[in-house]
């Protein structure tokens, strides 16, 4: 048997709530103790054992005997051809990788097929604005969540920004999509995949020095990260468009969380982590989200490298000011001022004082002449803008795009 150091103990454990008692071990930590209850998660019930402390110990372990054994490029190779939820995996795959995608792929016993109908529902009707928010207020808030910053700087992905991107858009396409869970769908598949490309930086990144030196932790992506990365998805896009006063019947708002609780289900997170209704998230993300967000030099780096991705439209003379400019208005001064975007004096108070009646008149809330008169002169621009945003979210569909069991880190 291997020798059991700190980091096996860890991932080997399945009672690693147990270890708990650990959180107090540094300040940083100890000011987010997990007091949530799983009275208010999709199980209604658990040990309540902390997120921080709980991985996936079944598919770590499996990934990392994968990579070790070199066996990654060739699961690899042959995972490209699974594409479709109700397809059989490709045959060669080694038997207890097979085993596990078996199970991993099966729906939870609490999906409602009626909310995931209705989801798509919405994510029709709102596409416009899920494509903005989901790029610039989850998208850029992940470079303010000092772990995710490091953990996606210091991996593969960290070295091709654009591919990184592509990748985890797929994600917010598939999701989006009719029958996305069905067996003609690809959700599962995607959620699956990066189930297992989540094992595999759990096991490579602890492995780099650049990461080993940055980061307060020696195992990334628990559970409670996971948490906080989903509440930077459904519950900031839905803070976001409540905001913004896009209509919502109460059947499509929860229709669209529950396609995102299967999702988070999908991908390892325990069903007693996974809030049962949108109080709860707010209630949870409140605990989890709010009080980790933070500059760290990785995220600054990675939001400006966002920032300028999209410069080859424009070789930068207006794309990086239009685009920091909304993210400054999606984020707030104060994320913003972080991330080190820097402030677009023509465009933050075109944002800020524009917004919000092109969205009033883009839902017929508004009539055009009763806008302030500038927006006419903006209008298209805005609408450009979410276009572009959709373009880029469904470009994912474009062409085959597999996620991947990552074999390095990131060189650099
Ligand atoms: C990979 C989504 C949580 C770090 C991916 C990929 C997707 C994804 C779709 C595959 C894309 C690719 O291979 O480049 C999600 C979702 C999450 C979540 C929906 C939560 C609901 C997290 C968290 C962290 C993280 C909490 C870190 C703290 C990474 C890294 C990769 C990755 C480092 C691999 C990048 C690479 O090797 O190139 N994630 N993720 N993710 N994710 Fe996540």
């Amino acid at each position: 048997m291997e020798k059991p150091s700190r980091r096996n103990v860890l991932v080997a454990g399945g009672t690693l709530g147990a270890l708990g008692a650990l959180s107090v071990a540094t300040p940083a930590q100890a000011s987010a103790l997990w007091t949530w209850s799983p009275k208010g998660s999709v199980a209604g019930a658990g040990e309540g054992a902390d997120p921080r402390w709980v991985w996936d110990p079944e598919c770590d372990a499996l990934v990392a005997g994968i990579i070790d054994r070199g066996e990654a490029p060739a699961v690899n190779k042959l995972l490209k051809t699974w594409t479709k939820n109700g397809q059989a995996l490709p045959s060669g795959l080694p038997a207890d990788l097979r085993a596990f995608i078996e199970n991993a792929r099966q729906l939870p016993s609490w999906v409602d097929r009626a909310k995931l109908a209705k989801a798509f529902e919405f994510n029709e009707k709102r596409g416009l604005y899920l494509g903005v928010t989901y790029g610039f207020a989850s998208g850029m808030m992940s470079t303010a969540i000092p772990k995710e910053a490091r953990a996606v700087y210091y991996s593969k992905g960290g070295a091709d920004m654009r591919d990184r991107i592509t990748k985890t858009a797929k994600l917010g396409y598939d999701i989006g999509t009719e029958r996305a869970f069905e067996p003609d769908g690809e959700m599962i598949v995607t959620c699956v995949k990066t189930r297992l490309a989540h094992s595999g930086v759990r096991h490579l990144l602890p492995k780099s020095p650049y990461w080993q030196k940055a980061a307060d932790e020696e195992i990334p992506i628990s559970q409670a990260d996971m948490m906080v990365t989903w509440h930077s998805l459904p519950t900031t896009v839905m803070k976001q468009l409540t905001k913004w006063k896009v209509p919502i019947p109460a059947d499509e708002s929860e229709a669209f969380l529950h396609s995102w609780q299967v999702t988070a289900h999908m991908l390892g997170i325990r069903d007693e982590y996974i809030p049962n209704s949108w109080a709860e998230a707010n209630s949870q993300a409140a605990q989890v989200l709010d009080p980790i967000l933070a500059a760290t030099p990785e995220g600054i780096k990675l939001a400006d490298t966002l920032l300028n991705l999209a410069s080859f439209i424009d070789l930068g003379l207006l794309t990086p000011h239009i685009l920091g400019a909304l993210s400054r208005y999606v984020l707030g001064d104060e994320i913003a001022g972080w991330l080190k975007i820097p402030r677009e004096p023509v465009w933050d108070p075109i944002f800020k004082n524009l917004w919000p009646p092109f969205v009033a008149v883009r839902e017929g809330l508004l009539e055009l002449t009763d806008a302030p008169p500038e927006l006419r002169t903006v209008y298209w621009i805005f609408d450009e803008i979410i276009r572009q945003a959709v373009l880029f979210v469904l470009s994912g569909a474009d062409y085959p795009i597999s996620i991947q069991i990552p074999t390095t880190n990131n060189p650099n």
